[in-house]
């Protein structure tokens, strides 16, 4: 089985990130043969400053091993050291009807939010497509937001199917219900570009304090809160606790006498130790970048491998060959 995701180097990688496609993606990594990849030519569709590529390129490469991706296990690269995807990504755009495009909510959601709508931004989902396709892929692991585009490489890859014979396998996307949607400090996903995250890999002093400022109701301490299991403080401490001692945390909240600002003490140190051994992997992975660039080096040189065979076989399917 192959399982493959990629997540953008378009900022800090955050609790979404984490449980949303990171976890669930080390976990696969004993399943069957993970490729894990770093979606620098997507970023481009939304970030436009060079310096800074290079460097969020580099700081998922140190989060993600740090957080347990094992290149003895998967295959982790830089997605443009494979540029065959590209060319693939060319011949999927010749059957992909324009309607399927225009129904992408993240096409509209990202410029709502300002960013200028390019072309490649609307083609975004036929990259990731190729991306997919391209490695004979058969599991995705996401989050919920990126469902509905595994499900558009399905559509894509049963044209292509249906116009030149069998050539690729359609893809199955994971996605895990309980951390589908993982909520941000304000209750709404969490999402960079929301501003409501809790980095991975933030500075102590800076993340107490954006969990200290989660917003509460005014309910005193002494009252008992009925509704504790909606808390959001408590929906993100079960990620992160012990499940015992998370349901310990909720039921003195359910029943009074213990206020928000314990509560949001607790989140934090059960966060801040959550995270407590891949900080120090990743500060010892952060003075060995020749060892992680090679890493990437090598995922790259198997990916590619993988790549043009399958590209081979598009190219000849399609008479290009
Ligand atoms: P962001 O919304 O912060 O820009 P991305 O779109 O780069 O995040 O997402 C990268 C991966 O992380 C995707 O698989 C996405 O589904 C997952 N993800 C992002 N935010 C969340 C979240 N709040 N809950 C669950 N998964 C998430
Ligand atoms: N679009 C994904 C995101 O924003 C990143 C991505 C690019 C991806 N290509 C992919 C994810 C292929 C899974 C499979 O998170």
């Amino acid at each position: 089985m192959r399982i493959l995701s990629g997540i953008q180097p378009s900022g800090a990688l955050h609790l979404g990130n984490y449980f949303g496609m990171m976890l669930p993606s080390i976990e696969l990594q004993d399943k069957g043969e993970g490729f894990y990849f770093i979606a620098d030519y997507h970023s481009m569709t939304s970030l436009f400053d060079a310096g800074l590529r290079r460097q969020n390129t580099l700081d998922v490469a140190l989060d993600f091993l740090a957080c347990g991706l094992d290149p003895k296990k998967s295959v982790f690269f830089r997605q443009s050291d494979v540029p065959e995807v590209c060319e693939l990504a060319w011949l999927l755009s010749t059957v992909t009807p324009m309607s399927l495009l225009e129904k992408c909510h993240s096409f509209k959601d990202k410029t709502a939010k300002g960013i200028s709508p390019s072309h490649g931004l609307f083609a975004y989902p036929v990259l990731m497509a190729a991306d997919i396709l391209i490695y004979d892929s058969n599991v995705v692991p996401v989050g919920q937001d990126q469902k509905q585009h595994v499900e558009v490489t399905r559509d894509i890859a049963a044209k292509f199917n249906e116009q030149y014979g069998q050539t690729f396998l359609i893809p199955e996307p994971q996605i895990r219900g309980e951390v589908a949607k993982v909520p941000g400090l304000d209750g709404e996903k969490m999402s960079k570009s929301y501003g409501n995250t809790l980095e991975i890999f933030g500075d102590e002093k800076t993340l107490r304090k954006k969990v200290m400022g989660i917003k509460m109701d005014s309910r005193t301490p002494a009252e008992p809160k009925p509704d504790a299991e909606q808390n959001l403080a408590i929906q993100i401490l079960k990620l992160v606790a012990p499940p015992a001692e998370a349901q310990s945390i909720e039921d003195r909240l359910r029943a009074g006498g213990f206020g928000y600002g314990d509560l949001k003490k607790a989140l934090f140190e059960h966060y801040w130790n959550y995270f407590a051994e891949a900080r120090t992997k990743r500060a010892e992975l952060a003075v060995n970048l020749d060892y992680v660039h090679g890493i990437l080096h090598d995922g790259a040189a198997k990916a590619r491998t993988k790549a043009r065979e399958v590209l081979k076989r598009a190219r000849q399917a399609s008479g290009l060959e």
